[in-house]
């Protein structure tokens, strides 16, 4: 399989690093608005640099493309990459609007390419654990569940780029952090049916929200209250799921959502506990993510299946930071599942 990455800025180096590792990949192009910004790509890898993507699209060696722009710039970059029949790994969030997303899902299906969002925490083994045991049942039934991010990603940070922190391009700490988790969320628990939240713009000077804060309620009555903020002093200090349920209580903690603080399953015996915080202990992060979502795609393309997170995963997750934002700006509850948003009063 040969890749091409379109936007060779920070998460693009992980693209290029999973694709080295796997096989049967190749990176055999790279394209940037900066030319500078490809010397890497061209130079470790031997990919062939182009700073028009359409030029580079015409290529019929590529197979599949990572797009990793600016989050505005996705679905006008998928659209074409779809319509030139190359596979697309997108960066997450799938894009900024359903509109968008929208057009991104039906651009894939009606040029018969595959889509798959990188949401690459689902890989690491505390979560892969933590789905087994929610697929199992062994918890009963959830009464709720709480998810907190509190990190932090100073002034600078916000000031690499001009696009960063802006609402059309990149959104706040839900969109661009806590939608990992989010996405983590709906793995876990299932169908948001409603959402009600407050956010501020508290430390930094960005358009989008650095806090936070919000409930949501699932179809399965389960209820969720999360926690996101970007202005945590001096640097990350927590990412965290619990859920509880009637017979058992599960927590995944630490700076990065990488370890069991809780595990406690009537169910399960204390050796059978032992043994999954062992798998976890062992290698937290287990192959990494980007890596997964990149093999999980080749293998779908190879096998026509569906990827491991597919372009519906992507807009699910997009859902529902943009009911946390219409909530926010409305200040009322917002009905997830409505089609047409209506408010409730
Ligand atoms: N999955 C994750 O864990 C993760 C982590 C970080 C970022 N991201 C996502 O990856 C995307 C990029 O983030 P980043 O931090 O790498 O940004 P970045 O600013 O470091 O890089 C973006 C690159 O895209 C280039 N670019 C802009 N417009 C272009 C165009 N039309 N054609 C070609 N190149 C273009 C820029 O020159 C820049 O080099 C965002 O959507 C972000 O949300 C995902």
């Amino acid at each position: 399989m040969n890749f091409a990455i379109i936007g060779c800025g920070f998460i693009a180096k992980k693209h290029a690093l999973a694709i080295d590792k796997i096989s049967n990949a190749n990176l055999i192009a790279v394209c940037d608005r900066v030319p500078e910004m490809m010397g890497f790509y061209s130079e470790t890898y031997g990919a062939k640099a182009y700073v028009d993507s359409t030029e580079m699209l015409k290529d019929p060696l590529i197979d599949i493309v990572c797009i990793c722009t600016p989050s505005g710039l996705h679905a006008p970059i998928a659209e074409e990459v779809a319509r030139a029949k190359k596979h697309i790994v997108m960066e997450k969030p799938i894009a900024m609007t359903l509109e968008e997303t929208d057009r991104i899902i039906n651009a894939s299906e009606l040029n018969g390419v595959k889509l798959t969002v990188v949401h690459p925490n689902r890989f690491r083994t505390v979560v892969q654990e933590t789905k087994k045991i929610l697929d199992q049942n062994l918890l009963g039934k959830i009464s709720h569940a709480n998810c907190l991010v509190n990190w932090n990603r100073g002034q600078e940070y916000y000031d690499q780029a001009p696009w960063r922190g802006t609402k059309t391009h990149d959104g706040g700490v839900l969109m661009n952090q806590a939608i990992h988790n989010l996405d983590l969320l709906l793995w876990f628990i299932g169908k948001p049916t409603e959402v009600f939240s407050m956010e501020a713009t508290r430390l930094r000077n960005i358009e989008a929200e650095d806090v936070s804060t919000g409930v949501v309620r699932f179809e399965n009555g389960v209820l969720a209250n999360i926690q996101a903020s970007t202005t945590v002093y001096p640097k990350n200090y927590e990412e965290s799921i619990t859920i509880f349920g009637e017979k058992g209580t599960l927590k995944i903690g630490g700076t990065n959502a990488l370890h069991f603080e809780k595990l406690e399953v009537e169910d399960l015996e204390d050796a059978e506990i032992q043994e999954i915080i062992n798998r976890v202990e062992q290698d937290p992060w287990g192959t990494p993510g980007h890596q997964r979502i990149i093999e999980e795609m080749i293998f779908a393309i190879q096998n026509n299946k569906e990827p491991a997170v597919t372009g519906e995963d992507g807009k699910r997750a997009l859902k529902l930071v943009l009911a946390f934002y219409e909530s926010a700006a409305s200040k009322r509850l917002v009905n997830i599942l409505l089609e047409k948003r209506e408010v409730s009063k």
